[in-house]
Order: C-alpha cells, then structure tokens, then sequence
C-alpha cells in the first residue's frame, strides 16, 4: 500500500459555467450564443447542477471522497457591476453547509475562467482596473467563504486565460495545452488580482487562499533546453512565482508539452490520446508538481485538477493509478502536497463541447441523471484507504 500523509485532502472538482446551466450574463455564454460564434456547441442547461447540487454532493460523499471543489459565478453574484446578489450569495453558502452536512471539506474557486458580461465589455482582464474589480467581488463574495472554509483558490489557471487572451481568436476555448502566447499585461493583471483579492481573503485567519496553475510538463526537444525554458517561463514559472507567498499552490496537470527551436510541437507521431487530443501522459502530473513545489520554493501543494478526457473508463483507472504513483514518489521526496482533486466529478461542458468526458460521474443530459462509473467508486476506494494498493 502505497499511503498518503494523514489529513491528506481526496476530491473532486468542477465549475461553475461548465455544471450549473443558463449561466447567461457571462461572457462566455454571450461567445457561446453570439450569431457568429465559432463555438461549436453551447452549455445551455449544462448539468442543472444549479438545483441539483445537493444530489451531486451527496454522491460524492457516498463515494467515499473527503473533498470537493467548486467555483462560483461572478456574474451571477455581481450581475450588474456594484449591484451583488444576497440571494447568489445564499445560494452558495447553501453549497458550503451541504458539503458540510455531508462530511465534505469545501473548496472555493472565486473565479474559473467566466466574467460578468458587463466586466467583458470594460475590456475583462485588459482593463486597467481589472484587479481592484475582481478584488471588489471577492469582498463580496466573502459571506460565502467567512466561515468553514478553510481553502479558497482566487483565480483557476491565470496562465491559461492569459493565453486566451493572447490568441488571434477572441472566441478561443480556455484549455490547458497547446496554447497561445500569454498576453504579458493581462499575465501583470491576474498576478495583480491575485495579491488583492489574497489580501482581503486574508481578513478571516482561517482561509488558506492561493491560485491555480496549469502545469505543462515541458520537455526539451534534444538541445533544446534553453528555447524550453525561453517557451516555459511567462507559461508557467512566472504564475508559480507569484504563489510564493501564498498558503498553497493548486497544481492543474493533463499531459506534456515538447517544445523546439520554434517553439511548441505537437503530439509525437504514435503516441496515444485522449478525447481532447492531448497525449496520454499521467507522470504529468508528479513533474507539475514537483517543478511547483521547486518555483514556489516550498510552498505547499495542492493537485487541485487531475484527470483525462476518455469513453473507457477502465482508461481513466489506468491513468489516475499512474498520475498518484508519481505523486506517491514526488511526496516521498519531500513535496508537501496536501490534497488530490479529480478533474472532474461529472462529464461536463468541455468548453465548446460537450465531446470530451472528464468525469467520475456520466450525466444524461435529457433526464439529468447521474450514473457514478466504475473509476468513481474506485478513486472512492483509494480515499478511504488514503492510499494506493
Ligand atoms: C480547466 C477546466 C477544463 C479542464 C480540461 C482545465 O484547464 O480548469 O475548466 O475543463 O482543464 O480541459
């Protein structure tokens, strides 16, 4: 038995516009639904997890997780800039205490990806303002977190919405590989945001705030080390960097990327992949955290997203065995990592698609029904053994 340190955190995650349904004052439901969308397909109703949360966290908790994650809406809270919804804010404060009743510890994400439309049309993250904003809804949102939460994340993957918003297609999905540039002030900005909304989270002693990174597992193309690192750094260590003074840093990792003399190279010629395209590459995960573990220069960690998009289950077993391998080694070689959340609790709206299936959980999106899959009760299993057989 390969055992984790005590304490140690099992979930799963999810958020908000990708679960919830008719999320329509975001910006990314106005990209979704505008006539000339290039979106393939839209979220509509999503999940309905919007009512149907209480049956999801309940079946969380029967699974036999000790954790979950999920983000809340900023333009559901704050639908109107400066006007804040109490009855969205009750709303989540109702996930809490059901997370709670059912023996699970929550974990908050402020903002995962989507802003209020009218945050949009100031020009979203360009906006020379953007972080005292997204500080002003974080003190907004503090009712939801001011008691019993012990762990928020402020903003999910700063890299890779810099990288959207470095990408020529304003209507490019925000996904963890094969991305775009990151745009350097929209990069200032979110690093900006974070320090802000970390200050005023700081007011309740309890929260333990940090971000969370989407790790890219770079390898270096034979005598290519120095282009890697060129390619790597406003990509990655640069967000890892701005965690050093946090209380955690939350660790996203899906697959690799190899990088030449030009730059990033696609997929090697042969090499299994997922319903998204990535590579089949579970060691992702334990070089994504161990590289955090060193940027941050020993800031503890957190695997907030882990996970692959496939139709055979047996697939995702096989997968999330390896990724806790490595994580299991990475640990036993001095990483402080305090938790593991499974991305995701439920097949979900994969930005644009509804194609590729993440989840510990199948949802028929007609009845709405939840079937909990084989991988489900076995990640069940592996937490309430808090290790790997
Ligand atoms: C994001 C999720 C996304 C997942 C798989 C991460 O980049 O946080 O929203 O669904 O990866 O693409």
């Amino acid at each position: 038995m390969r055992s984790f340190p005590p304490g140690f955190l099992w979930g799963a995650a999810t958020s908000g516009h990708q679960t919830e349904g008719n999320n329509v004052n975001s910006d990314y439901w106005q990209r979704e639904y505008a006539p000339s969308s290039a979106i393939p397909e839209v979220s509509g109703d999503a999940l309905d997890s919007l009512h149907r949360y209480p049956e999801e966290i309940a079946l969380l908790a029967e699974i036999g997780l000790t954790s979950y994650r999920f983000g809340v809406e900023w333009s559901r809270i704050e639908p109107e800039r400066g006007h804040v919804s109490r009855a969205m804010l009750d709303h989540y404060r109702r996930m809490v205490d059901c997370c709670h009743e059912h023996g699970l510890v929550p974990m908050v994400t402020l903002n995962h990806f989507t802003v209020p439309r009218w945050m949009d049309a100031l020009g979203g993250w360009h906006h020379r303002e953007a972080a005292e904003l997204f500080a002003r809804f974080t003190e907004a949102a503090l009712p939801i977190v001011a008691d019993g939460v012990e762990w928020v994340c402020t903003i999910n993957e700063p890299n890779v919405i810099a990288c959207r918003e470095g990408a020529a297609d304003p209507g490019a999905a925000p996904v963890a590989y094969g991305m775009a540039r990151p745009h350097r002030r929209v990069s200032a900005e979110l690093a900006r945001a974070h320090l802000l909304a970390r200050d005023v989270l700081s007011q309740i002693p309890a929260i333990r705030s940090g971000w969370t990174v989407a790790t890219q597992a770079i390898h270096p193309l034979p005598g290519c080390e120095e282009q890697a690192y060129a390619y790597s750094y406003p990509l990655e260590e640069f967000f890892l960097e701005a965690a050093r003074d946090d209380d955690f840093v939350g660790v996203q990792a899906y697959t690799r990327t190899f990088v030449g003399r030009d730059g990033a190279v696609g997929v090697p010629d042969g090499a299994e992949t997922t319903l998204t395209g990535w590579e089949y590459f579970p060691d992702a995960l334990a070089i994504g955290v161990r590289n955090a573990w060193k940027v941050t220069g020993g800031v503890p960690v957190v695997v907030t997203e882990n996970g692959i998009a496939t139709a055979d289950d047996q697939r995702r077993v096989d997968y999330t065995r390896a990724a806790l391998t490595g994580l299991h080694e990475a640990i036993a070689d001095g990483a402080d990592v305090r938790g593991y959340y499974h991305w995701s609790a439920l097949d979900n709206y994969e930005w644009g698609s509804w194609a590729p299936t993440f989840g510990l959980i199948a949802v028929d999106r007609s009845s709405f029904r939840r079937t909990r899959k084989a991988s489900a009760t076995w990640l069940g299993a592996v937490a309430r053994a808090n290790g790997l057989a």
